[in-house]
């Protein structure tokens, strides 16, 4: 009898997604902080700064009206026409509001286009090192990930010569990519996302463009694959550049024939929480406040890069944009988990090992996340140089 119970509980193949070694770190974190340390956290990926002010007194008067019905299933259109307009100041392109669903988050976002886009057994690709649930919810829903590794000579950008390689070997039926990407913060250029896009279109690859950190970028502006075609899907979201994780609100752009099946899909959760669809859509007034927050990381990573450098970290890949640096532990250590585990115990910053994000070369490599104040960032390199000096 118990054994049968014990059967009848077990969890599904597919609910068996890897954890995130990084939530490890910050239950170690955790338990520091709770013993009197004070910890510089540089390993989650998420602003220290709240949401936009527009958008929590658009939230706040809201609530004072008592608004918190469900809404329609592809978003209420006055944030559908909101984000219409970005497409057009920001990106010069124009997109449908009719194309436009807004999700939970851009992790909503995935798990609708897998479904609408993909059948159980369909090989889509995703670029390594890459941000860890794209390839676990992929598995979850049946779908075989398949790992492109990408390499410094080409700035870890998915080439249209890698997608074909892997293609021919066994026929891909999607391919999704980020830029700026995490953990590497690397970016692609116009030019490369569009023959990567020529590319997927002509071998039957269907498209996906993850843009959520659009907006933090410290160069030359990222293009949005929306710019470039109407046959793809764009993922985007509140999170990064607004601030706003725990609102969980993101977006889709869709070809014309996925807005219903997705609308479908996104209706068995019926909608997302209005009152963090009417604080998104005042979001898009506080960009002037973003952008301060921004130049607070363009300010850490400058510090950071230089600092890290002297203290012989200087293997980092070109942060283009978001707010990650990838450095190569290697010569310090030939085991990046160990090397996290380490410099939190010894030098009290939490910071994740690659492994999350490449289970192949991980090892070597750890993610640091510059969204924290600049003060906490210039101790983080003091602490660290101090540390790596002591380790000799
Ligand atoms: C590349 C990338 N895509 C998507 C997400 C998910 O973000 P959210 O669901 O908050 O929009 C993250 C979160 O860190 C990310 O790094």
């Amino acid at each position: 009898m118990k054994t049968a119970v014990h059967t009848l509980l077990n969890s599904s193949k597919r609910g068996d997604v890897p954890p995130f070694i990084a939530m490890d770190v910050m239950a170690a974190a955790a338990r520091m902080e709770s013993a009197g340390k004070r910890i510089i956290h540089m390993a989650l990926g998420q602003p220290a700064t709240p949401a936009p002010r527009t958008a929590i007194a658009a939230a706040k008067a809201a609530l004072e009206y008592g608004r918190s019905d469900y809404t329609s299933a592809r978003g209420i259109p006055s944030l559908r026409d909101r984000i219409s307009r970005y497409y057009r100041d920001t990106h010069g392109c124009d997109v449908d509001p009719e194309r436009i669903v807004v999700t939970t988050g851009s992790s909503g976002a995935f798990i609708l286009a897998f479904l609408s886009m993909f059948e159980p057994g369909d090989r889509v690709a995703v670029a390594i090192p890459g941000y860890p649930p794209y390839r676990h919810l992929l598995t979850a829903l049946g779908c075989e990930p398949v790992l492109i590794p990408t390499h410094t000579e080409t700035r870890h950008v998915l080439t249209p010569e890698a997608l074909l390689a892997s293609h021919r070997i066994t026929p891909l039926k999607g391919v999704l990519v980020a830029s700026p990407a995490n953990p590497t913060g690397t970016m692609m250029s116009r030019e490369a996302l569009q023959k990567l896009m020529d590319a997927a279109k002509n071998a039957g690859i269907r498209f996906i463009s993850d843009e959520i950190y659009h907006g933090l970028h410290y160069g030359v502006r990222a293009t949005s694959a929306a710019e470039l075609s109407g046959d793809i899907v764009v993922i985007n979201s509140f999170s990064k550049y607004f601030c706003m994780t725990g609102w969980r609100v993101g977006w889709m752009v869709l070809p014309e024939q996925l807005v219903r099946p997705v609308e479908r899909l996104q209706s068995l959760a019926i909608s997302v929480p209005m009152l963090s669809q009417i604080a998104a859509e005042a979001a898009f007034d506080g960009c002037d406040e973003m952008d301060a927050v921004k130049c607070t990381y363009e300010d850490n990573r400058r510090l950071l890069i230089e600092g890290f450098s002297k203290a012989g970290l200087d293997r980092i890949h070109p942060a283009d944009g978001a707010f990650y640096l990838y450095a190569d532990v290697s010569r310090f250590d030939a085991d990046s988990v160990n090397f996290a585990k380490r410099m939190l115990e010894e030098a009290n910053v939490a910071a994740t090992s690659g492994l999350d994000f490449d289970p192949v070369h991980g090892r070597a490599f750890v993610r640091f996340c510059y969204s924290g104040s600049t003060d906490d960032m210039r101790e983080a390199v003091v602490q660290i140089t101090k540390w790596l000096v002591r380790r000799g």
